[in-house]
């Protein structure tokens, strides 16, 4: 059973099976409470917690762009992917949009968590097997995977 992330007037809690871990006092959800309860929720919340680039440059830039390279369409086609062979949700598979995530002469890039996993993709039938062989059935797909 997944674990539960839940905000309250003064506290975060986290809830997991049988221990409640509670942050008193904190107003504002920041980076450092996030470590501090990250094994935790990269452990149980989300089984693939999956993070698509969709940074977009300025035109003229040096480095690439993943935008450039219909990264938002595919994030959606992942999202929508997921939905219908009904990986999505709590305890299942999560496809989030991200920024910049520093591969981008490697790119398009995807990430999976909690593996760390990081592909590239060049079209639709990629995602779909990103999808059908990791997501749904814990296979990395090697020859879309983007060395670490
Ligand atoms: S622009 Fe996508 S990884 Fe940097």
């Amino acid at each position: 059973m997944p674990g539960a992330l839940a905000y309250h007037h003064r506290a975060i809690t986290y809830q997991a099976s049988s221990t409640a871990r509670v942050l008193p006092g904190i107003r504002h959800f920041t980076r450092p409470h996030f470590y501090r309860l990250a094994p935790d929720i990269m452990d149980s919340f989300y089984k693939y917690h999956v993070f698509f680039c969709l940074n977009q440059r300025d035109p003229g830039s040096e480095r690439p762009s993943c935008a450039n390279c219909n990264a938002q369409a595919m994030q959606e086609h992942a999202k929508k992917r997921v939905k219908q062979l009904g990986l999505a949700g709590p305890g299942q598979v999560r496809i989030n949009k991200a920024g910049c995530l520093d591969r981008c002469e490697e790119g398009p890039a995807v990430v999976v968590y909690p593996e760390g996993t990081w592909y590239t993709y060049v079209d639709a039938s990629d995602i779909d097997e990103i999808v059908e062989s990791h997501l749904a059935n814990g296979k990395v797909v090697e020859r879309l995977k983007i060395d670490r």
